[in-house]
């Protein structure tokens, strides 16, 4: 039996169970005094390389907000579990001016790219500038930012997931009672799951080869997301025997793609399902 509740403010996090990522955004004041405290509505908003943005959502009158509002910049932290004491330190409502970090065990360093400074002991880190503000009445502003720098703990860059997964250790938000106690958890037991081919990939994709195609272009073809691949191979195979070749090979599918002006990175990911 389901039943339908009331919607009262803080629906989100009272009633909604929403697992939701920990940051810590420093900004400057308009005299440079640092600020530090706690963000969870925050999500990716354009995940392309040319223009890479995160939204955030904020209370209009917090303090990270206004420095946003009159600096333009802010750094998003993201603290490992360890760290979940020092992150509540900063939830606290301090007064105006007031630097949070003085009262926890974070150590402020340089960023490289805006004034605010970054946490050293938070393994992933983004450096941001405004984009675009925009004040939802009598209710939250949201910050779109770009992102002028990620920044991780050199350790990091070449593990695999799992790895980093785990050595990262993140917390996870799991919402509060009356805005006094927060849970939190963490990665627990990681589970894997594949998302693997649909049944007749290609006929469910729509897409059907009449060519042969060696392994490494029908690897890089099974990259391509599933709607996109029908155009793929019309144009593949119709350049493959322009060129008068009878098999798709993944030179000639590189070819094409660069005379098309295919992003080279978005390229990479089809070469390499990464
Ligand atoms: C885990 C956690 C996540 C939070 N996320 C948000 C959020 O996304 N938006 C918001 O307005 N306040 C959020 N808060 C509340 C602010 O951190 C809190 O109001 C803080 O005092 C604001 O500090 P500031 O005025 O220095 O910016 C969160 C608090 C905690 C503990």
């Amino acid at each position: 039996m389901k039943t339908e509740i009331k919607i009262k403010p803080f629906w989100y996090s009272d009633i909604w169970l929403w697992p939701k990522l920990i940051t810590i955004i420093t900004t400057l004041d308009k005299e440079g005094v640092v600020n530090a405290g706690p963000y969870s509505h925050i999500m990716q908003y354009d995940v392309m390389t040319k223009n890479p943005r995160m939204i955030v959502g904020f209370r209009q009158d917090s303090h990270t907000f206004v420095n946003i509002c009159d600096t333009g910049e802010f750094v998003v932290n993201c603290p490992s579990a360890s760290h979940l004491d020092d992150m509540m330190e900063t939830a606290k409502f301090y007064p105006e001016g007031v630097n949070e970090l003085e009262f926890t065990n974070f150590t402020s360093i340089p960023s490289k790219k805006v004034k605010p400074p970054s946490l050293k002991e938070c393994p992933q880190i983004a450096e941001c500038t405004v984009d675009e503000i925009i004040k939802l009445e009598k209710s939250t502003g949201i910050v779109i930012g770009t992102i002028e720098a990620i920044v991780v703990d050199e350790k990091l860059v070449e593990m695999g997931r799992e790895e980093r997964i785990r050595t990262m250790d993140l917390p996870i938000g799991m919402g509060d009672e009356a805005r006094q106690i927060y849970y939190h958890t963490t990665g627990g037991d990681l589970t894997q799951h594949n998302l693997g081919q649909p049944k007749n990939a290609m006929q469910g994709a729509d897409a059907v080869t009449s060519m042969d195609w060696d392994k490494k272009a029908m690897t890089m073809l099974m990259n391509v997301p599933p709607p996109l691949r029908k155009m793929v191979i019309e144009n593949t195979e119709e350049f493959t025997q322009e060129n008068n070749a009878n098999v798709v090979t993944a030179e000639l599918f590189t070819e094409l793609a660069k005379s098309v002006g295919m992003d080279p990175e978005v390229m990479e990911r089809f070469r390499s399902g990464g």
